[in-house]
């Protein structure tokens, strides 16, 4: 039976510089499958990693009011580099308003208690940002963390290239002389990474741990839900539906088999 506080039936809105976030998104659906979705990707501004700060909240801040026109009761920031820029701000002019972030999982690769250094793939403004460095010297003082920035990957993924040469070629070149026996752990510090995770398994092979923090997002985002009581109590699976700045419908499909893939 649906319940009758209208507050908890309203969408939970989730955002990203484009289509990445439908990783943290696909996430969310399975930790909370009854919750109702609004996913709203920035892609005519992506990438937003290789603008300036200041840029990245302007935009950030456009989004947010984008999906509190579509009153979403909670917003998740499934972007490391909005998060990044952006987070503080947002919670200080929402402050009402669960706003969840994400930030590349450092704390669960130094869990994972291997021996070497951990390889953080991610965007250049995540890895130049103060919040990553902090992260690090509060999670990771006794590893060794190895930024990796991938500019332009972001726009590979953002075409619908997830799989083939490009890629692989891509990751050939940023991964020459950074992967050996020493790493312990690659953590995908971009949202729209995961969907290339094939291509990276194929280039590293498996035997290296390769994790994202869309895992804890959705856990973090499920805690806050019940924490303000506004988890929506229906058992029936809840809607889901996507929006993109860009006017191109091309995009909108590329969400939903992003959304889709396995
Ligand atoms: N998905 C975004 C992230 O997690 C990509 C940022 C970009 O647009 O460069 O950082």
């Amino acid at each position: 039976m649906e319940d009758n506080s209208y507050n908890k039936s309203k969408p939970i809105g989730i955002f990203d510089s484009g289509v990445g976030g439908i990783s943290v998104l696909k996430k969310a659906i399975k930790i909370l499958p009854n919750e109702n979705y609004v996913y709203f990707g920035d892609s005519k501004n992506a990438p937003y990693g290789v603008k300036t700060v200041e840029e990245i909240k302007k935009l950030t801040f456009k989004s947010i009011d984008f999906l509190l026109s579509k009153d979403c009761k909670a917003i998740v920031v499934a972007c490391n580099t909005a998060t990044s820029a952006a987070i503080e701000d947002l919670r200080k002019r929402f402050k009402d308003l669960p706003i969840i972030g994400i930030e590349p999982a450092v704390r669960p690769a130094v869990n994972l208690n291997r021996k070497g250094k951990i390889l953080i793939m991610a965007t250049p403004i995540t890895l130049a940002e103060n919040k990553f460095n902090k992260l690090v010297e509060r999670c990771a003082v006794n590893s060794e963390v190895v930024a990796l920035p991938c500019a332009g990957l972001v726009e590979m993924i953002e075409e619908g290239i997830f799989e083939g040469n490009d890629i692989k070629n891509y990751l050939e070149k940023r991964f020459e002389g950074k992967i050996d026996k020493d790493v312990s752990c690659i953590v995908l510090g971009c949202t729209h990474y995961p969907f290339i995770k094939k291509e990276i398994v194929y280039i590293i092979g498996d035997e290296i741990p390769i994790i994202d923090g869309s895992d804890g997002t959705a856990r973090e985002l499920k805690r806050r839900l019940k924490e303000s009581n506004i988890l929506r109590s229906s058992d029936q699976k809840g809607y889901v539906k996507i929006f993109n700045s860009k006017d191109n419908s091309n995009l909108i499909d590329l969400s939903y088999k992003l959304l889709d893939l396995e």
